[in-house]
């Protein structure tokens, strides 16, 4: 046997030895470096309602959070979280035994995952995929197995089969995603139906993140996949306030679960974070509470946007898959006469002082992804306008 001395060993340990710096990161530093527009990271440009940030004041100058909250979060916020589950979706879970506060979504997902798996255990994940998973599926030891979305007829579809053949005696768990970051794909409610049957038929548990539920347009729906029949008791929801609310630095998420399920993920999670944002969870909880106008206004100022942005991005010259959710787009660069993403992206502020991401980081196969950089649409309409005006400049 050879032995290695500590200076040959690399620090970073062999789970993680794929992940480096992220693409938000080295972007967004790239915009800050440039002076490009950022429409790479998924921040909005406005913070989200007055009332909602006055109540976090409220909280602080009250002394309400300010010392180590509940672990399993706020009494108030975790009623307000069964309150809305209940309202928009009529599930009912229990504030003391079914809800979950966390770090924000982030840390639901690695909670899930950590408390979940073992290693070698397989997890099938939709892929393009928000990066944390491949992390925390690599951190949990698990295996990740991709099932491709794939452009068809202006958007990214899901081939049930492929997922249907995705699922093997190892598989343990499906991390899903709808609305669906970065292709803005809805998944519907057939394709919801089959998914739950698969779950049941091969008895998976399912980790759904929902993170962009009430960003959903025209006809789109989104339905909780813990509604259909036989998930509630094998699905972990995860939903976020920085998402619905436009506070993305408060990181307050969320985890909805059965107790038994509920319990694993809190035990994971009390050994990552412990406790967070405390003031924020109580103003969160008054937010939940917002009347429907707040939601429907949301929602409609993102679809005027996602409008503006789709359109000025197939005037640039762009390829435009509409998303029918989320607040990105993902283009097709090959019309430009480009083909790689990651080059693309990196010139990008220099040619024409935007900012994007190319979506192949969110890929295991990164050639099915190189063609296609995604813009987020979470900015001022004036941001949006002078974004496209640029971008115009690409195809002149
Ligand atoms: C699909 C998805 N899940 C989770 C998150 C992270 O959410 P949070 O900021 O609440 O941790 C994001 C953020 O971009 C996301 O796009």
């Amino acid at each position: 046997m050879t032995s290695m001395s500590s200076s040959a060993r690399p620090l970073l340990n062999r789970r993680l030895a794929e992940f480096g710096t992220t693409i938000f990161a080295e972007m967004s530093a790239l915009a800050v470096r440039t002076g490009a527009i950022n429409l790479g990271q998924g921040f909005p440009d406005t913070d989200g309602p007055e009332e909602v940030r006055e109540a976090a004041v409220r909280a602080l100058r009250d002394g309400r959070g300010n010392q180590y909250p509940p672990g399993p979060g706020v009494p108030e916020l975790r009623a307000a979280v069964a309150g809305h589950q209940q309202r928009r979706y009529g599930l009912s879970y229990d504030p003391d035994t079914e809800v979950l506060v966390t770090a924000g979504a982030t840390e639901a997902i690695a909670a899930a995952l950590l408390a979940l798996l073992e290693p070698g255990d397989e997890v099938v994940a939709l892929e393009p995929y928000y990066d944390s998973y491949a992390a925390c599926i690599a951190m949990a030891g698990g295996t990740r197995v991709p099932v491709t979305l794939r452009p068809h007829e202006g958007t990214f579809r899901l081939d049930l089969d492929e997922l249907r053949d995705a699922v093997t005696d190892r598989t343990r768990l499906l991390l899903l995603n709808t609305p669906h970051n970065p292709t803005g794909t809805v998944l519907t409610r057939d394709e919801l139906a089959a998914i739950a049957e698969l779950a049941v038929e091969r008895d998976l548990l399912v980790v759904t993140d929902e993170v962009y539920e009430h960003l959903v347009f025209g006809t789109a729906e989104h339905i909780p996949l813990a509604s259909f029949p036989g998930m509630r008791e094998r699905t972990v929801t995860i939903g976020s306030a920085g998402k619905t609310f436009s506070f993305t630095g408060w990181k307050v998420g969320w985890v909805t679960a059965a107790p038994a399920l509920l319990t694993a993920v809190r035990s994971a999670k009390q050994y990552l974070t412990y406790v967070a944002s405390g003031p924020f969870q109580y103003a969160v909880a008054e937010a939940l509470a917002l009347p429907e106008s707040y939601f429907a206004a949301y929602r409609q100022d993102m679809e005027a946007k996602r409008d503006l942005l789709a359109a000025g991005l197939a005037e640039a010259g762009f390829g435009v898959y509409r998303p029918a959710g989320t607040y990105f787009v993902t283009t097709d660069i090959r019309p430009l006469g480009e083909r790689d993403g990651f080059a693309f992206c990196r010139s990008l502020p220099e040619r024409a002082g935007v900012v994007a991401v190319p979506n192949a980081v969110f890929y295991n196969h990164r050639e099915e992804g190189a063609p296609f950089v995604r813009f987020a649409f979470c900015k001022r309409l004036p941001v949006l306008e002078e974004a496209v005006g640029r971008l115009k400049t690409l195809s002149a």
